[in-house]
């Protein structure tokens, strides 16, 4: 497959990019537009970039929003609440279903990359060895990670830790751990360094719900760096959400940034469901409830931006549109400069592809999988802005999908 006339990120021209074997081969700059062979594939001038990634998902709970009740309030508590209603009567099937259409949602929208939570607190696991056969069955059309996810906590939940082993057990990627949400403080601290033991005895990923609340009190991220850091496996942990840091004293987070650089631990901010469940108890001013995105970027902290729900008790919207979470992420974070906008797509490519362990198969360069997609726009600051569609997405150098863009038949009306 050869794909001309495209643009790459960050790169002047028009490009002319060779598929071999399922891998990018010649990648050239072209003198001028190229005329279409039989055998290319014309971007006419679009962004040719790496596929979109989602890094934090809950593919057992998409889709379930309003089942059995809607969460009315609006909160965390109460979507967990709504889940442990909704969870009593899953079954492989329903579970299956649900998270392949909410997969095919995420693909037609670009991505190609999926770090998917799945609730251990259930002593059957359903969710877990579900979504582990998921991933085995469709590993040539898409690369998945399951996290054991213990969302009623590893020591305030009956066998929780023996849960997190037997879920290692049948293929857990990743580990994960929810310590603001254990009984006391004291749990919480304990809940991590188990996670960081699990995770070195079993070779494991860590992902962490770390401080998901507005309490600034809720200091569980200092725990997890510093355990990452002294077990020199920082880049392999990462920290979602941490919306307590929001809240966090100024003098006492500039404390924190030192150790959260030296520990190379990863960053999720998950911005439409955060600004949904957060500042839940406030009344006026209501705080905006997101992690010091900004501030953490500034600094070379890894961040990248998820949905972290679909259609489920937790928050009841989302469309597999990493974009839109990418529109809210800037305007909630205040990152809305032209620099900002001109490397925005880091956030759901580059970033996402180093907290996931997996750069050295991604992007677009000779010798790498060819993995891609055609957005509609030029570069990163126009498809922002204009929300550009996934007009093309290519896998191992085949189109897994296309999408023609709607287009307005009376564009000059007013002229
Ligand atoms: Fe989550």
């Amino acid at each position: 497959m050869k794909i001309v006339n495209a643009r790459l990120r960050n790169l002047p021209g028009l490009y002319s990019v060779h598929i071999k074997n399922g891998f990018f081969d010649a990648i050239n700059l072209q003198a001028d537009h190229e005329l279409i062979a039989v055998d290319a594939v014309d971007a006419e001038g679009h962004l040719l970039c790496a596929p979109f990634i989602e890094p934090h998902i809950h593919l057992d709970a998409a889709m379930t929003a309003g089942e059995p009740r809607w969460n009315e309030s609006g909160t965390l508590f109460e979507g967990i609440e709504c889940w442990a209603e909704r969870k009593s009567i899953l079954d492989q099937h329903d579970i299956k279903e649900r998270a392949v259409a909410t997969l095919e949602l995420l693909v037609s929208n670009g991505v190609q990359h999926v770090r998917t939570h799945a609730d251990v607190s259930d002593p059957s696991l359903i969710g877990l060895r579900t979504l582990c056969e998921l991933r085995d069955e469709l590993s040539d059309k898409l690369h998945i990670q399951v996290v054991a996810f213990p969302q009623e906590g590893i020591l305030s939940y009956p066998n929780g830790l023996a849960l997190m082993e037997e879920a290692i057990e049948i293929g857990a990627d990743v580990v994960g751990a929810i310590p603001h949400f254990e009984y006391t403080r004291e749990l919480g601290d304990k809940s991590l360094k188990k996670l960081i033991n699990l995770a070195r005895t079993h070779d494991r990923l860590i992902d962490v719900h770390c401080d998901e609340i507005d309490d600034p009190n809720s200091r569980f991220l200092e725990v997890l760096a510093a355990e990452a850091l002294f077990a020199d496996m920082g880049s392999r942990v990462t920290a979602s959400h941490t919306t307590a840091m929001h809240s966090y004293d100024n003098a006492y987070c500039s404390k924190l940034f030192r150790l959260l650089k030296a520990s190379e631990i990863n960053f999720i901010s998950c911005p439409t469901e955060s600004i949904h469940l957060q500042g839940r108890f406030d009344t006026y001013p209501k705080r905006r409830g997101l992690t010091r995105v900004k501030e953490l970027d500034a600094e070379g902290i890894n961040v990248c931006f998820a949905e972290d729900s679909i259609n489920d008790p937790w928050y009841s919207l989302g469309n597999g549109r990493l974009l839109r979470t990418l529109d809210f992420g800037l305007h909630i974070c205040q990152m809305m400069g032209y620099s900002d906008f001109s490397r925005s797509l880091d956030f759901i490519t580059d970033h996402s592809a180093r907290t996931l362990g997996i750069e050295v198969d991604y992007g677009i360069h000779s010798g790498k999988p060819a993995n891609c997609i055609l957005l509609d726009g030029k570069d990163d600051y126009d498809v922002l802005r204009r929300q550009g569609e996934v007009l093309l997405s290519i896998r191992h150098g085949r189109i897994i999908s296309r999408r023609e863009p709607a287009r307005v038949v009376t564009p000059t009306y007013l002229r």
